[in-house]
Formats: structure tokens, C-alpha cells, sequence
């Protein structure tokens, strides 16, 4: 642990307040509560995969942006002990009544963000990020990376997902067409095209060949990425070096 900057809440009148880049829709309660079904994610294999990776009962395992606690609730009981943090209040709020109801013990929420978060103990093993990182300006994004290089030990294991622009300028009509076109119709049921084009008007997806030198610089090797087939998402195991 550096104990310097790194793992201060980042203050003055520079600093962003992370609930204006949260997302606005993230912050309705009414969007919270529908929000796992809209997601339909299944956190098993993330789970397996970092469990195969050496995730075990010692693990301290740090989940952020970890919206309504779909993975920290999975991952918990494979863990010594969760962190969840996320900056909107629904988000946590919605997590804090999961965690009462399963009776977990091992599950610390925090409402916290990347650039607010002060990590308080031994280093953790691992960082679970998914979906989370895009809501940050590439500026402050770098800035959130070297902010969990200095929490993790070294060794440890970052295990980043997010929607990322794994293709080249000059492909963006080609590529945002074939993403659109799989989108759903029915928002309670997935994402649609306008929600997908909400995403890339105002929020701050990377293209991965941008995101891979930020996380090289934050002092993370990348051990191994997947990209989907559409290319607009992307998985990085990385470890802190
Ligand atoms: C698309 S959701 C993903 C939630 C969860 N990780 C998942 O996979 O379902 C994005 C989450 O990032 C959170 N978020 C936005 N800005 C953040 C920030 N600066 N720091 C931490 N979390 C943030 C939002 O509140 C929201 O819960």
C-alpha cells in the first residue's frame, strides 16, 4: 500500500463529482429494481474463472461499481471477504437489503466510487470490475486504474469488463451497425438501440488499443483478453505488478 494519493479521496474543485458521470439512470430507484432483469447477467462463469485463477476462502476480493451486487452476492461465499462499492445510493441501497436477507457476513458495502474510495487494510487479491470503468473520462478512467494498482497486492489479479471499442475509427459505422442491429426491443428486457446510442453519445467507452497502454501504465499486465464478436465488449485479466 502506497499510503499516498492513490488512496485518498481525490478532492478539490477539479475533481469530478462521480454521481454527475454515474448515470442518471443508475441513481432511479424504479431503474434499480429492474435493473438485474434488463442486465440478465449470470455471474458463474466469472465466478469459476477467477476461482480458477486462485480465488479461494482467504481471498479479499474488492467489487467496483458492483451496481446491485450481482456478482459480490455470487462471489461471497467462494471468498474470505467482499468489498462492494458503488457511488449511487440506489445501487448500494439495493445490495445493503440483499446482503441483510441472505444473512452474509462477509460482505462489506461501501458507497464509494473509484475516484473517492479509501481502502482501509491489507492490500486486496483481487479487483472485480465489470461494466463500471466506461462512466469515467479516459483522463480520470487512467487516473481510477492507478487508484486500484496501488490497492491490490502485488501478484494480485484485476479482472476488468467492460463495454470497450475493440475496432479502428474508420469502422465505427460498420461496427455500431452490427451492434444496434442485435439490440432488443423491449428496454425491460435488455438493452435497445436507444440505449445503445445513449452509451456511446455520452458516456466514454475506450477503444481497447487506448485502454490496453492506460492499464500497462497503471502497472498492470495483461495476461489475457476476450473480445465479443461484435466488438464492442471486452474482458482483461491483469495482473498488478
Ligand atoms: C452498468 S452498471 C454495472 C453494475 C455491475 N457492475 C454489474 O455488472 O451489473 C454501472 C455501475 O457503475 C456505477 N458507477 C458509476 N460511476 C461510478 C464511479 N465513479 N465509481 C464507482 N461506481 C460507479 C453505477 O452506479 C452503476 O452501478
Amino acid at each position: 500500500m502506497s499510503g499516498g494519493w492513490e488512496n485518498e479521496p481525490l478532492l478539490g474543485p477539479h475533481v469530478p463529482d462521480e454521481l454527475g458521470y454515474a448515470g442518471p439512470e443508475h441513481l432511479d430507484s424504479d431503474y434499480v429494481a429492474a435493473y438485474n432483469r434488463k442486465q440478465k447477467y449470470d455471474p458463474s462463469g466469472d465466478v469459476e474463472e477467477l476461482r480458477r485463477r486462485g480465488l479461494d476462502g482467504t481471498s479479499t476480493l474488492l467489487d467496483m461499481g458492483c451496481g446491485t451486487g450481482t456478482f459480490s452476492l455470487a462471489v461471497a461465499p467462494y471468498c474470505g471477504r467482499v468489498i462492494s462499492a458503488d457511488v449511487s445510493p440506489a445501487m448500494i441501497g439495493h445490495l445493503v437489503a440483499q446482503v441483510a436477507e441472505r444473512d452474509l457476513a462477509n460482505i462489506h458495502v461501501v458507497r464509494a466510487g473509484f475516484l473517492s474510495y479509501r481502502h482501509e487494510g491489507d492490500p486486496v487479491d483481487f479487483v472485480f470490475c465489470r461494466n463500471a470503468l466506461h462512466q469515467l473520462p479516459d483522463f480520470w478512467k487512467t487516473i481510477a486504474l492507478i487508484r486500484l494498482a496501488a490497492i491490490i497486492r502485488t501478484g494480485g489479479l484485476l479482472w476488468l469488463r467492460d463495454l470497450v471499442y475493440a475496432f479502428e475509427p474508420n469502422e465505427v459505422d460498420q461496427v455500431l451497425k452490427g451492434w444496434f442491429a442485435a439490440a432488443v426491443d423491449d428496454p425491460a428486457d435488455g438493452y435497445t438501440r436507444d440505449d445503445l446510442a445513449i452509451h456511446v453519445r455520452t458516456e466514454f467507452s475506450t477503444y481497447g488499443w487506448l485502454l490496453e497502454p492506460m492499464l500497462a501504465h497503471a502497472g498492470f499486465r495483461v495476461l489475457d483478453t476476450e473480445v465479443d464478436r461484435r466488438r464492442t465488449y471486452a474482458r482483461y485479466a491483469c495482473v498488478k505488478l
